[in-house]
């Protein structure tokens, strides 16, 4: 008895002592309420700004409101890597990273947990006239947790001093590979290192074969003979060295480097390397290379929907200063700079028919349609476990190590162990 008496008391106070810090520590759903007239230095956390285009932007704002100054902190240029990095910082609930890139397949998970701020009543932004996948992108459970800054869909980029006529399929891109191996290049590439870049690849091959990974009412529905098909696609072109031995370390940044350098008849990639290759000093190919749609079965393929909103984190003390900066980079000043300085795809839609945009930016057609065909990966705050399935087996077929339809047999039972059904 002597034992209970002194036992209990401590139980009880430790009970209580956790309940008054629980009470005493506001969940993150209470961040939403607060800070919202907050004005003040803000940070824009981002990737590797590739093509330098964000930085002038911020010296714009900063210029305009040097009370609410914008400092820029740049995360590596590696998609996966960045999530993490914003995983961490929300997790400790870093007041500094105010307004962060939320790539379009972090928007569930991201919004899911009540990191972002939904940009409702006096965060509200103005989307009418941007794209309606860029907002569906940004949109989780009918509320807004983003504004769409720019967005991004693939094409193919062939050199065009070496193929007067682009390929329409992925078997007449395959024929056409006779006249890399005469001017002693390496045929294809994408993106095939172990990483969200390889979902992004093995979803458009997928989807160019004619497959789905989820249907039209969001069932899975990947064991099927066209996704194998598509699959099979890149693990064939890998065998017999179509796509070349390297390319299974390549990210965007490697495959754009090799293309540049002349090693690759055809480059998929996203539309920021039209001004690169284009620009860089470095390029062998400016003024050699255009853009088509990517390649299909019978016709064009489908890119996998890609691209980045502004998010605004609960976290932030001074969200009616990141608000506007969030609008600022939807203005029309400001999407007419991304295109124009990186070849970043706009989500306002009516600069795609901007006749002086089009004379000066000659792939602008062929992306929007990119955009307007191309198939989101799937949505669900799981994704982060929905993306492994895709990648890892991906990349295990791709090298060899797994038959095709053991892979595709493999991506369906972890996607059903991570929820999606
Ligand atoms: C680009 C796309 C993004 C995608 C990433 C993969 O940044 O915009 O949506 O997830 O590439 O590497």
């Amino acid at each position: 008895m002597k034992f209970a008496r002194t036992v209990v008391p401590l139980v009880v106070a430790g009970v209580l002592a956790a309940g008054l810090s629980a009470c005493g520590s506001a969940s993150a759903s209470d961040y939403a309420e607060q800070n919202l007239e907050g004005r003040g230095p803000i940070t824009f956390v981002q990737g590797k700004d590739n093509n330098g285009v964000i930085q002038p932007i911020i010296d714009r704002w900063n210029a305009k409101y040097p009370e609410q100054k914008v400092t820029l902190k740049e995360q590596t240029d590696q998609a996966d890597q960045q999530r993490d990095d914003l995983v961490r910082n929300f997790q400790a609930r870093n007041s500094g990273y105010d307004v962060v890139r939320v790539d379009v397949v972090w928007t569930a998970e991201f919004a899911a947990k009540r990191w972002l701020q939904p940009l409702t009543g006096s965060m509200a932004v103005d989307t009418s006239g941007m794209l309606p996948a860029t907002v569906a992108a940004a949109t989780y459970q009918n509320t807004l947790f983003a504004s769409p800054v720019t967005s991004d869909g693939g094409m193919l980029y062939y050199r065009s001093d070496l193929v007067p006529n682009p390929p329409k399929t992925w078997a007449e891109m395959m024929s056409m590979c006779s006249i890399a191996k005469a001017n002693n290049m390496s045929c294809f590439a994408g993106q095939y290192a172990q990483y969200e870049g390889l979902t992004v690849n093995a979803a458009e091959a997928i989807n160019s074969a004619g497959g789905q990974i989820l249907d039209e009412q969001s069932k899975l529905s990947i064991n099927t003979p066209e996704a194998k098909a598509g699959l099979s696609n890149l693990v064939e072109a890998y065998r017999n060295g179509n796509i070349p031995v390297q390319a299974v370390t390549y990210q965007e940044e490697q495959s754009r480097q090799a293309f540049q350098d002349g090693n690759l008849l055809f480059l998929r990639n996203w539309p920021y390397v039209y001004s690169l290759a284009s620009t860089d000093a470095t390029s062998k190919v400016a003024g050699k290379f255009a853009v088509t749609a990517l390649p299909g079965q019978s016709g064009a393929g489908a890119s996998s929907l890609g691209g980045a909103s502004a998010g605004i984190s609960v976290f932030s003390k001074n969200k009616a200063t990141a608000r506007d900066f969030v609008q600022f980079l939807t203005s029309e000043e400001i999407q007419r700079f991304y295109v124009t300085q990186a070849s970043n795809a706009p989500v306002l839609a009516k600069l795609y028919d901007d006749p002086e945009l089009v004379a000066k930016l000659p792939y602008l057609p062929v992306l929007k349609t990119s955009i307007e065909n191309a198939v989101p990966r799937p949505v669900t705050p799981f994704y982060p476990a929905v993306t492994k399935a895709i990648q890892s087996n991906a990349y295990a077929a791709i090298r060899g190590q797994k038959s095709v339809d053991q892979a595709i047999i493999d991506m369906q039972k972890s996607m059903e162990a991570a929820g999606v059904k």
